[in-house]
C-alpha cells in the first residue's frame, strides 16, 4: 500500500476538500460583509474532475476525506458527490463539516450517501448574539442538528470558535446543550487568516484560559485522542461527554499534521498558515495522465511546511478561511 509522507516524516492522509468558497453566513471572523470576490463557476473543479483527484490521492494512501467550504452545502448536487468519493477504493472516512443551516433538509440523504461524520460550527446558543456573529438565524442551525441526530451521525462535533467579549460567557451553556444531546465539544483558538481573521484577533483567548474555568466547575479527565486530529480532549467525569482544545495558536500541533487541502478552483494548499501552494486544475484540463497527476501530487506534499507562523508572522495569510477551506 503506497503512504504519502512530508520532508518531515508526516504521513500525509487526510484530504480537506472545499467544495465551495461561497457561504449563507458571515461569520465576522471569516468572511466580511458583503463580500463578493467569490471563485467563478468555470473555474470550480466539477465532481469528475474532484473524484479524479481524489481518486489519485487515495492510491497515494490517503484515508479520509472532509466535504468543507465555504458552506459545503451550498454545492448543488454534493450529495452525489458524496456518493462517489464515499465508493472510491481507499476511502475509510468521509466526513462534513457545515454551519449546519441546511442540513435539517439533507442530512438524510447525506448519511445515506456515505458521510459518516459531521462538525458543525456552532460559537453561540443565543438567538441575538448568534446573529451578531454570523449574520444569520440560530433556530435554522438547531434543527439542522436535530436532524443530523435523527439521521445517525456519530459523533457529531460541535466546533465553538471562543472570542473574549464575544461568546466566552456562554462557553457553559454550550457544555450543558452538549451534554443533553450527546455531542462533542470542541473549541477552536480564532486564527489571523484573513483581514478578518486579523481584526478578530482582538478578541483572542488562550483556550487555558476556558479550561481553567471550566475546572472549577467540572472534573476534567485527560480523555484519549481519537483520528490524530489536532484537539486535545478532557472528559467531564460522570459523563460521556468529551471536550478537545483546538489551540493553533497558543500550542501549534504541527508536528503531527496529517493533511492537505484542495480549494474549489483546484489549489492544492499545503498548509492552513502558510502560502504553499499547487494548482492542478491546469494538469487536470491539460488533459494530465493519473500517473502524471499522482507525480504532481508527490511533488506538492513535498513542499508541505513544517508548520504555520501565526504567532510570529501574524500577517502572512490574506486569504480568508473560507478560501483555503476550514
Ligand atoms: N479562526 C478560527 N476559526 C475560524 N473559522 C473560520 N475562520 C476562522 C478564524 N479566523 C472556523 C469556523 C468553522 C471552520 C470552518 O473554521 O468557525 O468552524
Ligand atoms: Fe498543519 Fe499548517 Fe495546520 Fe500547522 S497550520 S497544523 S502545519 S496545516
Amino acid at each position: 500500500m503506497a503512504e504519502l509522507h512530508d520532508r518531515f516524516q508526516r504521513r500525509i492522509e487526510y484530504v480537506r476538500l472545499s467544495v465551495t468558497d461561497r457561504c449563507d453566513l458571515r461569520c465576522f471572523y471569516c468572511l466580511p460583509r458583503g463580500y463578493r470576490d467569490f471563485e467563478a463557476p468555470d473555474h470550480w473543479l466539477g465532481f469528475d474532475e474532484i473524484e479524479r483527484v481524489i481518486a489519485a490521492f487515495a492510491r497515494l494512501g490517503v484515508r479520509r476525506v472532509r466535504l468543507t467550504g465555504g458552506e459545503p452545502l451550498v454545492r448543488r448536487g454534493i450529495t452525489d458527490l458524496a456518493r462517489r468519493l464515499a465508493a472510491l477504493p481507499g476511502i475509510e472516512d468521509l466526513s462534513l463539516s457545515t454551519n449546519a443551516t441546511r442540513l435539517a433538509r439533507q442530512a438524510g440523504a447525506l448519511r445515506r450517501a456515505g458521510v459518516r461524520r459531521i462538525n458543525v460550527s456552532l460559537d453561540s446558543l443565543d438567538p441575538a448574539n448568534f446573529r451578531r456573529i454570523t449574520g444569520g438565524k440560530l433556530d435554522k442551525v438547531l434543527a439542522g442538528l436535530m436532524a443530523a441526530r435523527q439521521a445517525g451521525f456519530h459523533p457529531i462535533k460541535i466546533n465553538m470558535v471562543v472570542m473574549r467579549g464575544v461568546n466566552d460567557h456562554e462557553v457553559n451553556d454550550m457544555v450543558d446543550f452538549c451534554l443533553r444531546h450527546g455531542f462533542t465539544l470542541r473549541f477552536i483558538e480564532t486564527m489571523p487568516v484573513g483581514e478578518t481573521g486579523r481584526r478578530a484577533a482582538s478578541h483572542y483567548l488562550p483556550l487555558d484560559q476556558v479550561r481553567e474555568r471550566l475546572a472549577r466547575q467540572f472534573e476534567l479527565i485527560p480523555g484519549l485522542m481519537p483520528g490524530g486530529g489536532p484537539a486535545r480532549y478532557l472528559q467531564v467525569a460522570g459523563t460521556d461527554l468529551r471536550i478537545g482544545f483546538i489551540t493553533p495558536l497558543s500550542q501549534h500541533f504541527c508536528a503531527t499534521c496529517n493533511r492537505v487541502r484542495l480549494s474549489v478552483d483546484g489549489t492544492l494548499y499545503l498548509c492552513l498558515g502558510q502560502d504553499h501552494a499547487v494548482p492542478l486544475r491546469p494538469l487536470l484540463r491539460a488533459g494530465a495522465t493519473d500517473t502524471e497527476l499522482e507525480a504532481a501530487i508527490r511533488q506538492a506534499v513535498a513542499l508541505k511546511p513544517e508548520r504555520h507562523e501565526f504567532g510570529e508572522q501574524p500577517g502572512r495569510i490574506v486569504r480568508f478561511m473560507a478560501q483555503t477551506g476550514g
